[in-house]
């Protein structure tokens, strides 16, 4: 049983916070963010993730998690101190680290005993030394630290799942002893650890996510090439994935890879490259493949209508992905730009990320379920794969659109049973 603060309540930061507390630390999480920790204080989650609320409000009751906005409090008697405040790209994709600066100042100037400092954002190869350096120089009088790299590897929408199921847990530090301490608070997950240097560890972090967005990018430029020569990529997918070298997991053909964390972390890889004046020539074409589905998308939509103007299109999904109301760099967000753009009405549902949507999409008219965003329209396009849009009564939804057209974007239906029911039905590689 450790002390342990988390700074930054957002997907990664609330996640780590509950779950450690889980595990039976006493856990104090942190945020600057009034309302956010005014929230939590009463039970309300800052994020839609399944199963965090009850994860919380169950370790609340434990008195094993507690929430502040101050940082003396929080740091009194804690051992471990975790960052997890967002690192958004900057305007060239480099990622923005004025919040875990502060972070890290903010620690230093109000720790009062030995602590061990653990990014788990995700931070550029050479961070760990920086925030050395800054709490090095913020500190009022010296008092012994270590900085610790242990990235997260959690996926939103199963992120509990994630925490507590780890493939791995990377650790990075030049102090081995802290290395060791890190390492000790994650043994109850029973996973492979892996303690090495920051920078690599911080290495892993970037490369695993580069990895993953290739893996998504190259099935889509096979799903092109299928779709020219007749072949079906979903079959495709399955056939490889029994090759242990390839795997199943993340040859999903679709509309690609959105999110807080795919786009900027391959943006910051590439980066990276560039500043050593390296020329990053596969994250460059896995990021022009990724972006071109959307534009595809919409360019298959309008052939399928024979043009777009005064067309209405109803959005099945608008989350970057299911069980998430994250709307960070979603498809959903181009699309209905582009759509709007091009002098079209789009309706739109989501499960929950409605709310998160109406914010940025003003124009897009929001409905309560997915059978009200097809009445009348033209076209529907299936955007995020949400396991609603898989049961639909497809009877119903024809006779609701106004002319039977589904873009299937995500690949959820059968083309030989739509194209029976008589839809006109187009999807990604098949
Ligand atoms: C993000 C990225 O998604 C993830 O890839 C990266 O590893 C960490 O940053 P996320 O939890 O999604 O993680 O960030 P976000 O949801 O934006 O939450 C960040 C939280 O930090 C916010 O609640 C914000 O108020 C808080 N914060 C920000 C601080 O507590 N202090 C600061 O100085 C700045
Ligand atoms: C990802 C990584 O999986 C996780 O390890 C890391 O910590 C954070 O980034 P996340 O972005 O939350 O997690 O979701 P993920 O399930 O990985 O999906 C990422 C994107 O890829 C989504 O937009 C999803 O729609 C897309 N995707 C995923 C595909 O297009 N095809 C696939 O086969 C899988």
């Amino acid at each position: 049983m450790k002390q342990i603060c988390v700074v930054g309540v957002g997907y990664v930061g609330l996640v780590t916070g509950a779950c450690f507390s889980d595990l039976g630390n006493r856990v104090i999480a942190l945020d600057v963010n009034e309302q956010r920790i005014e929230n939590l204080k009463k039970g309300i989650m800052p994020i839609y993730e399944p199963g965090l609320e009850e994860l919380v409000r169950r370790n609340v009751k434990a008195g094993r998690l507690s929430f502040t906005t101050d940082y003396a409090e929080a740091l009194q008697g804690t051992e471990f101190v975790f960052i997890a405040v967002g690192t958004p790209s900057g305007v060239n994709g480099e990622a923005d680290l004025q919040y875990v600066a502060s972070a890290a100042e903010s620690i230093a100037r109000n720790m009062s005993a030995p602590l061990i400092i653990i990014n788990k954002s995700t931070v550029p190869i050479g961070t760990g030394d920086w925030v050395a350096d800054i709490v090095k120089r913020a500190q009022p009088r010296p008092i012994d630290f270590s900085v610790v790299s242990c990235p997260e590897f959690l996926r939103e929408g199963s992120a509990i799942g994630d925490f507590m199921n780890p493939h791995r847990t990377v650790i990075g530090s030049f102090d081995r002893e802290a290395a060791n301490k890190v390492a000790q608070l994650h043994l109850p997950l029973r996973a492979p650890i892996v303690i090495t240097d920051l920078r690599t560890a911080e290495m892993i972090k970037y490369a695993s996510n580069a990895f993953l967005a290739t893996k998504i990018s190259f099935i889509n430029e096979i799903a092109e090439i299928c779709e020219a020569y007749g072949a079906d990529v979903k079959e495709v997918a399955a056939g490889m994935g029994y090759d242990a070298r390839i795997g199943r997991h993340f040859l999903d053909a679709g509309l690609g890879w959105g999110g807080s964390c795919f786009p900027k972390d391959v943006k910051a890889l590439a980066y990276m490259a560039e500043e050593k004046g390296l020329n990053p020539r596969i994250l460059h074409s896995v990021m022009q493949v990724n972006y071109d589905r959307r534009r595809d998308v919409v360019k298959w939509t309008e052939s399928l209508l024979g043009g777009l103007r005064g067309k209405t299109i109803a959005l099945f999904g608008l989350a970057f992905k299911p069980n998430t109301d994250d709307m960070r760099d979603a498809p959903s967000i181009d699309i209905a730009q582009a759509l709007t753009a091009a002098g079209a009405t789009v309706r739109a549902y989501d499960p929950v990320a409605m709310d998160a949507a109406r914010v940025i999409l003003p124009a897009v008219q929001m409905c309560s379920d997915p059978y009200e965003a097809a009445t009348g329209a033209d076209a529907v396009i299936v955007v995020t794969e949400w396991n609603e849009f898989k049961q639909l009564d497809l009877e119903k939804l024809k006779a609701l659109l106004k002319t039977p057209i589904v873009m299937d974007a995500r690949n959820i239906y059968e083309p030989a049973r739509m194209r029976e029911m008589g839809f006109q039905y187009r999807a990604i590689g098949r």
